[in-house]
């Protein structure tokens, strides 16, 4: 038996989580907007809205993400549940979505198959600026064609989201990765290069493993031997090459800037091709704020067809960092447009009904509860951010009308009851 007395202690003050961050009025507004935004751009190149579980079978995620990787190695939420399967909190979505297509049979339909979706992911990392445990993305995915032209959206489209909240200060970093016709051979080549160095018997190991993840060591005397390493993109299939150089025309002609990262390693390994990231330089340490690629052979390792896709995972929580570093908001400040002070109780119910009229014609509305003087609703109203405070005492509603008052200026008028939500939406706009 597990002891709970310490948790239903009246004197235990909860938490969140270790590295799980909250959002709380008013940062939760800009939250929200940022990842509105980044769905709003996907939405706008034609991905339709996929919603997945939020756990799943651990083997698909050792499967699909790779065995090697620190994501699964290290990091995920794995625990059995009551009927004793091992089931594993989703530390990324493209895996998740494979699964999700070949149960329903869309890559069976018309391709590409294009989805979007958002929503908390869950990795067990070292908590720090800008990395948590429970962190928000949002994806696409794109699956079934293998067009250059298709990654350029995809890039796109990313770059768009970010745009449209207004960041300017991000870099995207863009490499290929091969595919299955050169890939091979540069794993070989650059083996043979890491064991010609002098390098402990871990990073030994994961050369066996994995030698690409040796050129993402952070240690300076492992990057220092690494430097010369042979790259990837020095050493692509005539196609791949041809592949990655229409990506970039593609880019240019979109007017989408980017610059080659032939070292850039991902923490994900099913990558194949055109692979990239998203980076900002005002976050410190946790610099991508998104990233992605293709991952041709994705599908056919999870038991589908052989489909080639590619998609992105864009950070919201890092997004909403790099915007607050460039000093910007994505969301409108103000939590209402009108604010009600209602001065009695016949106000207090006239204001009430009001305030649901304007609600139902699209105005954001509160009220002043709990019998405030009208100076305290005063300050109430400027605190919500309503550009329009409607006044009403039961004195007014004898007379028929409520008081209306522009915060900006100052100036109160008396408004016809009846009047009242025209003179507010034709003030608002
Ligand atoms: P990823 O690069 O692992 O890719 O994650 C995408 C983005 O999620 C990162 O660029 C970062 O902004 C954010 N992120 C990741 N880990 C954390 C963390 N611990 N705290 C805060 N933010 C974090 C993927 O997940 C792939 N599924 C993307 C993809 C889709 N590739 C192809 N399709």
């Amino acid at each position: 038996m597990t002891d709970t007395s310490a948790s239903s202690s009246p004197l235990h003050a909860f938490r969140a989580p270790k590295g799980v961050p909250d959002y709380v009025p008013p940062e939760s507004a800009e939250f929200v907007a940022v990842r509105a935004a980044l769905l709003e751009a996907a939405r706008r190149a034609g991905y339709g809205h996929i919603e997945l579980p939020i756990f799943e079978d651990t083997a698909l995620f050792a499967r699909g993400v790779g065995e090697s990787t620190d994501v699964v190695s290290k990091e995920m939420y794995t625990f059995a549940d009551r009927g004793d399967r091992s089931v594993t909190l989703r530390p990324e979505g493209t895996a998740g979505v494979m699964r999700a297509v070949i149960e329903h049979g869309l890559d069976r339909g018309a391709l590409p198959v294009k989805l979007a979706y958002s929503g908390p992911f869950f990795r067990y990392e070292r908590p720090q600026a800008g990395r948590y445990r429970q962190l928000q993305q949002v994806g696409v995915e794109a699956i079934g064609v293998d067009d250059p032209a298709l990654d350029a959206e995809v890039i796109a489209v990313a770059d768009a989201g970010f745009r449209s909240l207004g960041l300017d200060g991000f870099r995207l970093e863009i490499t290929s990765l091969g595919d299955d016709s050169c890939r091979p051979q540069y794993r070989e080549l650059l083996q043979e290069f890491l064991f010609g160095l002098d390098l402990d018997d871990e990073t030994r190991r994961r050369a066996q493993v994995n030698p690409l993840r040796v050129l993402d060591d952070k240690r300076p005397e492992v990057r220092e031997m690494t430097a010369a390493a042979p790259v990837m993109l020095d050493h692509l299939s005539e196609a791949a090459k041809s592949h990655f150089e229409t990506v970039l025309a593609h880019l240019d002609a979109l007017g989408v800037p980017y610059t080659i990262n032939p070292r850039m390693v991902r923490g994900l390994d099913y990558y194949t091709k055109t692979t990239f990231e998203f980076v900002h330089d005002g976050l410190g340490a946790q610099s991508g704020i998104g990233g992605g690629g293709r991952y041709d052979g994705l599908m056919r390792q999870l038991g589908g067809q052989d489909l080639s896709g590619i998609g992105f995972g864009l950070g919201v929580d890092r997004t909403l960092l790099a915007l607050r570093a460039e000093g910007k908001s994505a969301a409108d400040a103000a939590r209402v447009d009108v604010y009600a002070v209602p001065l009695g109780g016949d106000a207090k119910v006239a204001l009430a009904v009001l305030a649901a009229r304007l609600r139902a014609a699209g105005v954001r509305v509160d009220v002043a509860y709990g019998d405030r003087s009208l100076k305290a609703g005063m300050k109430g109203a400027d605190r919500s951010g309503a550009s329009i405070a409607l006044v009403a005492g039961d004195r007014d509603l004898q007379a028929g009308t409520v008081g209306v008052k522009s915060l900006a200026t100052g100036e109160q008028v008396d408004v016809a009851v009846a009047d009242v939500v025209n003179d507010v939406l034709s003030r608002l706009g």
